[in-house]
């Protein structure tokens, strides 16, 4: 009855107010986004570096002991779309999650079958996801953690519920297959997440750190689109592949590594100790233990499957991760990180409680 006087009534809706305020000052802090399934696709083409030795001048022995690389898969007839398709397929199977569970839709991809529609828009045709949004993200290697990181905001502030993030590249079709400094680190596939808000699996992703640097000596560059028109001049054949000065790339990578790992463990109040796995970006072996040295954390924490797959650019942390869910099976409440860099240059990590 107090509530019902003037002053009591007064009370009553101000702390609602106050209340209402912050909820949409600061959003619900109950809401959280996990991770939960992941999915991979290889194309079925396996090259390994004796079948690359015949093809430019290079061994298996300097492929290995430079990079950790021993095969890689390529495309015959599979596109990064359909690689997408059967990854996503397989991270949807694992969560009981159907198509018309799905609200939101993100692909990173530096190598679209088409330029318009995206890459997202022509998976959520083929899967037969009606609703929410979907489109492509360009970070490079960087590409599924700023996905991750991007799906995980519009889902704390928007009306997203589940979103379906993929990674999925067909390098081989911009690698410059006479240039043995390039085409040895690279292959094809695709790698899959399923992103939940309010789950009640207890998992979350509890931090996410994405950067960008101005990439002014131009270490990772692929120029043109193979197009010709009869006012352009400025197209060039050979620009159309990929190009890299690696000693560059590989010193900016390992400063990325470690700086983003720093960066996201701050964000979180965790520390290095309290992490299980380090799912980083899979381009060289020398490049990750170079990372780990500098960050004082012993290399068997870090999960590789480089030697297997290649670099494939932002397909290889979902499908290391894939791999790593499949196989070593953390347990509930572990803390898996994973961190990139790429061209752009870009780099970004993210830590998940499992
Ligand atoms: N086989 C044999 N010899 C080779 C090959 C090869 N495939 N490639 C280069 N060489 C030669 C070079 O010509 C050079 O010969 P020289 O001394 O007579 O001039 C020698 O090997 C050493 O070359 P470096 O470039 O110094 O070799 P390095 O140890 O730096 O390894 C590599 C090269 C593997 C490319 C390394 O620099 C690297 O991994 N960089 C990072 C690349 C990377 O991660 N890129 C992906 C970025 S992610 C993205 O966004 C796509």
């Amino acid at each position: 009855m107090e509530l019902l006087n003037w002053d009591g009534t007064f009370s009553f809706f101000l702390i609602i107010a106050i209340h209402y305020i912050i909820h949409t000052v600061n959003g619900d802090d109950s809401l959280k986004v996990s991770l939960i399934s992941t999915g991979s696709a290889l194309p079925e083409k396996v090259l390994d570096n004796t079948e690359i030795s015949t093809m430019v001048e290079t061994s298996d022995q300097w492929i290995t002991e430079r990079t950790g690389i021993k095969t890689r898969r390529v495309v015959t007839t599979e596109t990064t779309i359909s690689l997408a398709v059967e990854a996503s397929k397989r991270a949807m199977e694992k969560a009981g999650v159907a198509p018309s569970d799905i609200d939101l839709v993100i692909c990173a991809t530096i190598t679209p079958d088409t330029v318009v529609p995206s890459a997202a828009c022509r998976i959520r045709h083929e899967l037969g996801i009606d609703k929410g949004a979907a489109f492509d993200v360009n970070a490079a290697c960087s590409g599924f953690i700023y996905s991750v990181s991007l799906a995980r905001s519009l889902m704390l502030t928007e009306d997203y519920n589940t979103a379906l993030i993929v990674g999925s590249e067909v390098l081989s079709r911009i690698v410059d297959w006479t240039d043995r400094t390039t085409c040895i680190l690279f292959g094809d596939g695709a790698g899959a997440a399923i992103l939940k808000k309010d789950s009640d699996l207890g998992g979350e992703i509890l931090a996410t750190h994405i950067e960008s640097f101005n990439d002014i000596q131009n270490a990772l560059v692929c120029d043109n689109y193979p197009i010709e028109t009869p006012f352009y001049t400025g197209y060039k054949p050979e620009k159309t592949k990929l190009v890299m000065d690696g000693q560059q790339v590989f010193r900016f990578a390992v400063n990325a590594i470690v700086d983003s790992i720093t960066a996201v463990l701050k964000k979180a109040g965790k520390t290095a100790d309290e992490i299980k796995y380090i799912v980083p970006h899979q381009a060289n072996v020398r490049i990750i233990d170079s990372a780990a040295n500098k960050l004082k954390i012993d290399k068997s924490r870090f999960f590789v499957n480089l030697h297997k797959v290649g670099n494939t650019s932002s397909a290889s942390i979902p499908i290391a991760l894939d791999e790593l869910f499949d196989s070593e099976k953390p347990q509930k409440g572990d803390l898996v990180l994973i961190v990139g860099f790429g061209g752009g240059l870009t780099a970004g990590s993210a830590l998940i409680r499992y």
